[in-house]
């Protein structure tokens, strides 16, 4: 996965400094990003407050109750996402992604309330993701422990202590 996000961004950039018109053809890095996002949403659940009496298939929630909706679950969901723990930007594919339901994934939240950063928010995950890798890789020190921590954002409760390598 890693070679194949690198020859990506060797064969898209080539050397030079990005910009905006790469964000598209850099199809791989974006299957990468979403796939990071899958595993760990930043936004890891929301809530939202019945104002009226509400049927949801088969459950119903008088006015007033509180309703928690959770990315780390949903997405989680082998019914989705088979064999879900496994790291596979492969599932973001067109045809896979489509063959899914629209709310089996949604890091950005959706409705009314959508993230107004989202268009942003990708562009600059694709560009970073594709200049750092331009130059650099990374790994994980041997040990740390990478430990998800949910507060208001999923957060790596111990950070995430990484070794810097120049690409040859
Ligand atoms: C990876 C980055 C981001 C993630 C995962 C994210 C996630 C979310 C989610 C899940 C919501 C909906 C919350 C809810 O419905 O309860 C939201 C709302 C919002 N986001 Fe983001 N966001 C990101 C980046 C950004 C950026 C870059 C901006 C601004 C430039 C932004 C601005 C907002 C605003 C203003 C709302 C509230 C929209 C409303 O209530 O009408 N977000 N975001």
């Amino acid at each position: 996965m890693e070679r194949r996000f690198h020859q990506e961004v060797d064969a898209v950039v080539a050397g030079r400094e990005l910009g905006f018109e790469d964000v598209a053809k850099l199809k791989y890095t974006e299957m990468v990003l979403a796939e990071s996002m899958r595993l760990y949403p930043p936004a890891w659940a929301m809530g939202r407050t019945a104002i009226d009496d509400f049927a949801l298939g088969p459950y119903f929630m008088p006015k007033g109750t509180n309703i928690f909706l959770s990315q780390y679950v949903t997405q989680r969901d082998s019914r989705y996402f088979p064999d879900p723990e496994r790291f596979d930007p492969e599932r973001w594919r067109p045809e896979a992604k489509a063959a899914r339901p629209r709310f089996s994934y949604f890091p950005f939240g959706g409705g009314a309330r959508q993230c107004i950063g989202e268009s942003f928010a990708w562009m600059e995950g694709i560009l970073i993701l594709a200049t750092f890798a331009q130059r650099w890789r990374l790994r994980l020190v041997p040990g740390h422990r990478v430990q998800p921590q949910p507060l208001i954002t999923l957060r790596p409760k111990y950070g995430m202590q990484m070794t810097i390598e120049e690409r040859s």
